[in-house]
């Protein structure tokens, strides 16, 4: 049967770092919502070009349109055994979506790790957020340094500051997920599938909590 891990958690908590460590660990295909988007508007796609009128004003993008967006990826030979969530769910609407295309896939919700972390942690590590063009590895000015400035250490592109991490969107993000998309921790409580986790700390704690939630007993 696939196994599906849902990363949940708020903007700038560490979702899309550690979803890359995990992923190379446990061998599943990290699906990103937003890098999908991303990949979307770099490719002028009609998505891409109405995600991006949500995107810069830190608004969610339609349930449907990011649906859609999801099935198409998860239906892709390499999700066969499943995948790690990062961004998707993220509104009531997608996470019922969600468990019925998991049952069509044969599969099911096993995991939701939440990380959490202060408010003004997630504005300090955006604000000073920089990411990779080619493959969105990630960085910060300060606690994850590239050696070369503006330079990505894992493959050599430019690295970039998302438009969306201007301190005005980081705000709105910031409250567009206590608005809808932390209801989901709830869902996912109520299911018995939530485990709450510091995301305060450094990347390599946060790693081994995630990793023992996941590795079979
Ligand atoms: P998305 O790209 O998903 O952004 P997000 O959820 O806001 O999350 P981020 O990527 O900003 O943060 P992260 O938690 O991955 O943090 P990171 O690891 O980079 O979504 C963008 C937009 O797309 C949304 O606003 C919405 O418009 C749209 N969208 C996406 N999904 C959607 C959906 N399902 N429905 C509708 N719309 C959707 O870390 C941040 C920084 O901190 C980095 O610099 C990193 O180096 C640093 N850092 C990470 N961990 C640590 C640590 N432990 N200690 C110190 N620094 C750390």
């Amino acid at each position: 049967m696939p196994t599906y891990i849902v990363l949940l958690g708020p903007p700038g908590v560490g979702k899309g770092t550690q979803a890359k460590i995990i992923a190379e660990r446990t061998g599943l295909p990290h699906v990103s919502s937003g890098d999908l988007f991303r990949e979307n508007i770099h490719g002028q796609t009609e998505l891409g070009k109405l995600a991006q009128i949500y995107i810069n004003k830190g608004e969610l993008v339609t349930d449907d349109a990011t649906i859609a967006m999801i099935r198409e990826r998860l239906s892709r030979p390499d999700c066969a055994f499943g995948a790690l969530m990062d961004g998707f769910p993220r509104t009531p609407a997608q996470a019922d979506a969600f468990s019925e295309m998991l049952a069509d896939f044969g599969g099911k919700v096993d995991h939701v790790p939440c990380l959490l972390a202060p408010e003004e942690m997630l504005v300090e590590r955006l604000s000073g957020r920089w990411t990779c063009r080619a493959q969105g590895h990630v960085f910060h000015q300060r606690h994850n340094p590239p050696q070369k400035p503006g330079v990505c250490d894992m493959d050599g592109s430019e690295l970039y500051q998302r438009d969306d991490d201007k301190i005005e969107t980081v705000r709105r993000r910031i409250q567009v997920y206590a608005a809808q998309t932390e209801l989901l921790i709830a869902y996912y409580r109520r299911r018995g599938l939530l485990t709450e986790i510091d995301g305060g700390r450094p990347v390599e704690e946060v790693t081994a909590d995630l990793l023992a939630i996941l590795e079979p007993k």
